[in-house]
């Protein structure tokens, strides 16, 4: 505990990039945590649930972002996440923006980003994917992401056979084009083209809504187009845009515990216009068993997190398991699917 808080501090006094870079050197290297992973990687079984099929230990998975290029897939596995959501990774390798595009706000547990969408391209990915040993592999995730809806399904194609699901990401704050999915009619035609190509579950990550009347008929339209055009379910949401001149292109995205209440509101949204018609992932501000224990009761299937893994450090999906547990306990509740089941099975 001592040694994890030093190193935890230690890490937050680093430029954030260079922490970010150092934390995924460690990650890389399979071995030790193989090893911690023995004495930290429990199952509980009254935590066991599904995403879309998919059998979770769970219902706690990574969001996007921490893993951009599928290299540490089986240490974040010993990390004891449910599933983890790799990527985004785009169809060719690209850069991303210059620096400074990662600010950590310590304070208010949130980080600001501009990253861009930095991918060493599908190829890349298939490699890093094919040389993962399989043993004891949480269910991956495939985020992919682009404008151009031949380059979504090209994506899909050649990721979907690797993964248990796909991702597809229509909502990051630092890619203004990505705002073409936003229209129903462009978005109903991506979603069938990529549907066209794989089985496998496909969710469409969304950008947030405000708590105002018109954005809120703008996502509830988006969210049935989702549905009507074949998509298994949603990630409710991505970071929320903000303007800081710190950032190199002057805006970003915010992400971090600020974001709970927001992420609530619209997954309590979602669940009571479209019933059980799909499946819903909370995302934004989850850092503890209780945040996970409200995203459920207000009718998400399943929790992701990024910002906790780097301020509560690597071992935190075992403390959120133990929190998630006590409180199941305190309410009387014996199994996930009692937490959920009334705002997901009835319509
Ligand atoms: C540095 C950073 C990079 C991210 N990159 C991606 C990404 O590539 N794709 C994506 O869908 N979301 C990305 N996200 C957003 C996260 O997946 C998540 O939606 C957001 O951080 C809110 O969750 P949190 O409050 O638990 O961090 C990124 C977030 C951060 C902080």
């Amino acid at each position: 505990m001592l040694y994890r808080d030093l190193i935890l501090r230690q890490l937050q006094f680093l430029p954030p990039e260079t922490a970010q870079n150092l934390a995924e050197l460690f990650l890389r290297h399979e071995t030790p945590w193989i090893l911690l992973g023995k004495f930290f990687n429990k199952d509980i079984s009254e935590l066991n649930t599904e995403i879309c099929g998919v059998p979770l230990s769970s219902p706690i998975g990574l969001a996007a972002g921490f893993d951009k290029d599928f290299r540490m897939l089986r240490s974040l596995s010993e990390l004891d996440f449910a599933y983890i959501t790799a990527g985004t990774v785009m169809l060719h390798p690209q850069p991303g923006h210059s620096k400074p595009r990662l600010i950590r706000d310590v304070e208010r547990k949130a980080i600001l980003n501009c990253l861009g969408f930095p991918s060493k391209g599908m190829e890349f990915v298939i490699n890093s994917i094919n040389s993962t040993s399989k043993n004891r592999l949480a269910p991956i995730f495939g985020s992919i992401s682009g404008t151009d809806i031949g380059d979504l399904k090209e994506s899909c194609m050649r990721l979907a056979s690797f993964v248990s699901g796909i991702e597809i990401n229509i909502s990051s704050p630092n890619t203004a084009g990505l705002k073409t999915f936003h229209d129903p009619i462009r978005l109903s035609e991506m979603i069938t083209g990529v549907r066209d190509k794989t089985e496998k579950p496909l969710i469409i990550k969304l950008p947030p809504h405000k708590n105002e009347s018109n954005e809120i008929d703008a996502a509830v339209k988006l969210v049935e187009v989702c549905i009507d055009s074949g998509a298994d379910g949603i990630t409710v949401a991505n970071s929320h845009p903000i303007k800081d001149s710190r950032l190199s292109v002057g805006e970003g995205g915010l992400s971090g515990s600020g974001l709970l209440e927001s992420t609530l509101r619209m997954v309590s949204c979602f669940r009571s216009n479209f019933g059980p018609r799909i499946t819903i992932n909370a995302c934004g501000g989850i850092f503890t068993g209780d945040d996970v224990f409200s995203a459920l009761n207000a009718g998400a299937n399943t929790t992701q997190l990024y910002s906790a893994l780097v301020y509560r450090g690597p071992f935190a999906i075992g403390h959120i398991k133990k929190e998630l547990l006590m409180r199941m306990k305190s309410e009387g509740i014996q199994k996930i699917s009692d937490i959920n089941s009334i705002k997901t099975i009835s319509d």
